[in-house]
This record gives structure tokens, sequence and C-alpha cells, in this order.
């Protein structure tokens, strides 16, 4: 996205979510040298066989929007509806981009989201952002390291993207898989630009064994989408 314009976002039809992802992806935007410049030095790595996130120096992300791209979000709330997903569950709050699109699905089929997020600021900062959006009311942030926030979850998934640090892509998921309901789908962003940290997670969803369909799609970088079938 080079550009961001009314008609990346209309199909949530929803004027104070739109407003408050074209400010947000403004924002993200102004950050795109800083993360040219970092991924500059790693190119064929993040291009060819991906980065190892042990690789990575977290703290240049702390004030880092790092979002799903709007044809990502488009995506990710077409197939809430799809499912009419009234349990969604998120690893990675940032600033609360992905959130939006999650919310306003969560409100158009009558139900909420569960989101995580260990930087106090940037869950400080979603809450402000849901809340102009109008869709606060369909969230609960929880604030803290996800494999905390997310022990002992009392509600059964519809739908999960799974965004927050890679190498941690794994761990949550075995903590939250107890309660996904068959036909539960989970979208992991960034697959392949991140492949050596998400292979545990890869092998495991495409091994039919375990109960999954799974693949890479690429509604923008590679998202991985699984569908929980037995
Ligand atoms: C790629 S960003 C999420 C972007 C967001 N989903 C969006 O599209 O706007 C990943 C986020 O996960 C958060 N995170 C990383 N490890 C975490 C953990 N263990 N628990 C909770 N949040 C974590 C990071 O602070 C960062 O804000």
């Amino acid at each position: 996205m080079s550009k961001v314009t009314p008609d990346l976002f209309e199909v949530l039809n929803d004027p104070k979510a739109e407003a408050v992802l074209a400010k947000l992806y403004k924002a993200a935007l102004k950050q795109g040298w800083a993360m040219v410049f970092h991924f500059l030095p790693k190119a064929f790595k993040l291009l060819g066989k991906g980065i190892d996130w042990k690789t990575e120096n977290e703290k240049f992300y702390d004030d880092k929007y790092i979002p799903i791209v709007p044809a990502q979000g488009t995506f990710l709330y077409i197939q809430a509806r799809a499912l009419n997903a009234k349990c969604i569950l998120e690893f990675g709050t940032s600033y609360g981009i992905s959130t939006i699109y999650l919310a306003k699905a969560a409100k158009d089929n009558g139900g909420k989201v569960i989101t995580t997020e260990y930087l106090t600021h940037k869950a400080s900062i979603a809450g402000k952002n849901l809340e102009e959006a109008g869709l606060s009311g369909y969230v609960e942030i929880r604030e803290g390291d996800a494999r905390e926030t997310l022990k002992n979850l009392d509600v059964e998934l519809d739908f999960v993207l799974l965004d927050g640090w890679p190498d941690l892509v794994f761990p949550v998921f075995k903590l939250i898989e107890p309660k996904l309901k068959k036909g539960a789908v989970i979208a992991v962003d960034d697959v392949e630009g991140f492949k050596p940290s998400m292979q545990d997670y890869l092998n495991y969803v495409r091994n039919p064994e375990n109960g999954y369909i799974s693949t890479t799609i690429k509604p923008h970088k590679g998202m991985e989408l699984t569908v929980k079938v037995k």
C-alpha cells in the first residue's frame, strides 16, 4: 500500500471505523522508510527462506504499527462474517488496526473479540482507537503476555488471528487449541517472511493427523489459513 484511499475500507460499511483505519494507516505509512531501512540488509532472507525472529531487535518495534494491510483486513472481515464468528481471538493488537476489522465483524455477527498486547502504551492507544471507531463495546483488550493473558480462556473460539511475534505463534496456538470449535479458522500473518520461526506451527497444522487442513494464501503477503476439521 503506497497511498491510503477511502475505497480500501468501504467493505466495512462503517464511516466511523473507516475514518479511524484511514488515519491509522496514514500514520503507519509514515514509518515506511524506517521499515525499509530495517529490512533492507535482510531483504534476501525476507524474500527467500525467511528471517529467524531470534535475530530481530524487538525494541525496534516498540513504536511500530506493523499492521496487516487493508487487503488482509478485508479478507479477515469477510471470512469472519462468512463463519458468522461470534467468538474471535487475536494475538498481537499493536495499535488496533486488525482489531478494528475483527471488531466490526464481531459487531455484525453479534459477538466479541478478545485481543492481547503486552506493550502498555500500544494496548492503551488501541483502546482509544477502538473507542473512536465506535467498536470498543465489542472488544476486550487483555494487556500482558499472551502466554499468561490467554491461559484458561472460558470461551469457545470460532476465529483466530495470530499476529504476535513469530516465535510465539506455536506456543500461543497450543495454549488456545483446546478452545477451538470444530470448523474454527485460524489465520497467521507473515508465514513466509518469518518462516524459520513458524515452521513448528506449519508442520503441525499441515499434518492431517492433527485434525486441520491448512495452506498459505496471499491476500497480500503470505498468510496461513487453517481450518479445524476434526
Ligand atoms: C505484528 S504486530 C500486530 C499488528 C496488528 N495485528 C495489526 O494488524 O495492526 C505484533 C504485536 O504483538 C505484540 N506482542 C508480541 N509478543 C507478545 C506477547 N507475548 N503477548 C502479547 N503481545 C505480544 C507486539 O508488541 C506487537 O504490537
